[in-house]
């Protein structure tokens, strides 16, 4: 992973000082609460319903053993003993208290973490397929660019204050794992024919009160070239986007209204005075961050490792962990392994100081010390040897992180709701509870399949409940919560290629009691009508949502 030089190291810890003395002095009466208020969510600090919360950002989703120890140790000292990650690769602490926000920044920074740019109207967190490097259908590892790409908008003082938020996500594989297309910028890199690196770039996708697919606006843009472009991008929509309505503030908005055609002939026009200037990357700064990313010292395997296979023949419930939450690696005799963060009794994506100590050390013992968060809510440790699978199976039982579910219906991602977000109109928690109880039974759930499903709160789809094969909405009526459910949504390019496609509402909402029920009808109805062996999202496609409608909202007699 990358390593922050003197020069990064500085920056943050300066940082800190500065936002120390911000704090003391808003705590002091001296700033207002308008003053503060710019400079705090400079920090990744929001005010929320019962106290702050913090962000904490996780770039492309990579974090060492270290880093993780000292995230167990902040949620432990200055939280209440548990922590939860994030549909972009984050991590946020629902409790801290708002006069040692500056200690715990502090201590990030010994970790080379920080708070920066997690929230404001600034470019966010850049998001990455959370098995970059190892992934076996990877044909570019996307870490570098998003290294580069991330140093280069940290502190970018043309971009500080854009109409609104900015969110960037890179892939290079051949199945899109970051979501690329419903993000402001998304990236895909591939090689060409002479070996040549290239990034396609898509614009004006994302999620929220006004949904869209984004376009891709950009073929075969040469790598060295990615900062520049990127430049062009977000200084069209600094000068263009909306500021009059923070609802149509989004560059998805702009795109759209001018159409992508448009709006890219504006980008190229705009590119031709950065094009060749400063911001191409030279050869010697990709070489430099690229040196950061090279592959572990791996032992050398000639194929699957055989104590694996008879293990996996002998014990049918390690073979289902493996078949769901073990995925294929670029390294003979090495597998990426899943955490699952759903299951039973806590909310998807939140997990204890005492568990993140234990990954930690799991992460050391078998996994060169690395730890990726996947933005379906997930920790992953992506260098396991095969022959290791067993022993981390069963310590990742006694951790309650071993539910087989990934891909599955348990693996919701939500939101934290009505529980924690101001902004909720209804809660997420209970609901994702309240299926993950009606789903229990193991063996239907494998019968049921991949099937993504995804909870927000709010119309600002946290949740991406938008691409949720099946999503969940959370909707105020009169006051009272109410969940609108909607069909077919698809985050991205799968391996059996499926596009990136937005879910349509069913019809009228139900109460929360009801939403178990209401899935349970909708998966019986998928059962039934499935052919030999389609995926849930593959019937709806080719089935339309009329029989799902008309089987939930049949009258009982
Ligand atoms: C303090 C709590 C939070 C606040 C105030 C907040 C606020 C918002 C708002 C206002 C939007 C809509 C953006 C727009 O339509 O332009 C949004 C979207 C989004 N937020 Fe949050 N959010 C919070 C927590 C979270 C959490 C917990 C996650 C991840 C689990 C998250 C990740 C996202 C994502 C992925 C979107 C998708 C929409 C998009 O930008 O394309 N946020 N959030
Ligand atoms: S979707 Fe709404 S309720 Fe959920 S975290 Fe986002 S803003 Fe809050």
């Amino acid at each position: 992973m990358y390593i922050y030089d003197e020069i990064d190291q500085q920056l943050i810890d300066d940082r800190v000082r500065q936002f120390r003395d911000q704090t003391n002095r808003y705590l002091a009466g001296e700033l207002s609460e308008d003053d503060f208020r710019p400079l705090r969510l400079q920090n990744g600090l929001y005010v929320q319903r019962h106290a702050p919360m913090l962000r904490v950002a996780v770039p492309y989703g990579v974090l060492n053993s270290k880093q993780v120890r000292k995230l167990a140790h902040i949620a432990r000292t200055y939280d209440r003993g548990y922590g939860h990650f994030t549909t972009r690769q984050n991590i946020q602490y629902n409790w801290p208290d708002l006069a040692k926000v500056p200690d715990i920044l502090e201590e990030l920074a010994t970790v080379q973490m920080h708070a920066i740019q997690t929230s404001g109207n600034c470019v966010r967190n850049f998001t990455a397929d959370q098995f970059a490097g190892v992934a076996a259908d990877e044909v570019i590892d996307p870490r570098p660019y998003a290294e580069i790409m991330r140093q280069w908008f940290t502190f970018h003082p043309e971009f500080a204050y854009l109409p609104r938020k900015f969110k960037m996500a890179l892939s290079g594989s051949t199945g899109d794992r970051a979501a690329i297309y419903v993000h402001d910028i998304g990236v895909q890199l591939y090689p060409a024919a002479d070996g040549t690196v290239l990034a396609d770039v898509i614009v004006g996708g994302g999620l929220g009160r006004t949904p869209i697919v984004g376009s891709v606006i950009k073929k075969g843009l040469p790598w060295f070239d990615l900062l520049t472009y990127c430049d062009a991008v977000l200084r069209v929509y600094n000068r263009f986007g909306r500021r009059d309505n923070k609802y149509k503030a989004r560059i998805k908005i702009l795109v759209k209204a001018l159409g992508p055609d448009t709006f890219g002939d504006m980008v190229d026009e705009e590119w031709k005075y950065l094009k060749d200037g400063p911001g191409r990357i030279p050869q010697a700064e990709f070489d430099r961050v690229n040196a950061h990313f090279q592959p572990k010292p791996y032992e050398s395997f000639a194929g699957n490792d055989a104590s694996f296979e008879a293990k996996k023949a002998e014990n049918p419930a390690f073979a289902r962990w493996v078949s769901r939450n073990v995925h294929p690696h670029k390294r003979a005799g090495y597998s990426a392994i899943t955490f699952s963060l759903k299951g039973l009794g806590f909310a998807p994506g939140d997990i204890t100081d005492a568990q993140l100590d234990k990954v930690a050390d799991l992460a050391d013992q078998y996994s060169f010390g690395e730890i990726r968060v996947s933005h379906e809510q997930n920790l992953i440790l992506t260098d396991v040897k095969q022959s290791d699978l067993f022993a981390l199976w069963e310590a990742a039982k006694e951790l309650k992180l071993a539910n087989p579910n990934i891909g599955l219906l348990t693996n919701m991602i939500a939101c934290p709701g009505g529980d924690f977000c101001a902004l909720a109109n209804a809660k997420s928690i209970p609901i994702a509870e309240g299926i993950a109880q009606r789903f229990e039974d193991l063996d239907y759930l494998f019968d049921i399949g991949e099937l993504d499903l995804n909870i927000s709160g709010c119309m600002n789809s946290c949740g991406h409940h938008h691409i949720g094969h099946i999503g969940i909405l959370g909707v105020d009526k009169n006051g009272s919560e109410w969940y609108q459910i909607s069909l077919g949504g698809n985050q991205g390019m799968s391996a059996k290629g499926t596009p990136t496609s937005l879910g349509k509402v069913i019809g009228p909402s139900f109460a929360q009691d009801e939403v178990p029920a209401v899935i349970e009808k909708i998966i019986q109805t998928y059962l039934a009508l499935r052919q030999d062996d389609e995926r849930f999202i593959d019937s709806v496609q080719r089935l339309g949502i009329e029989p799902f409608k008309e089987r939930v909202y049949a009258k009982a007699n």
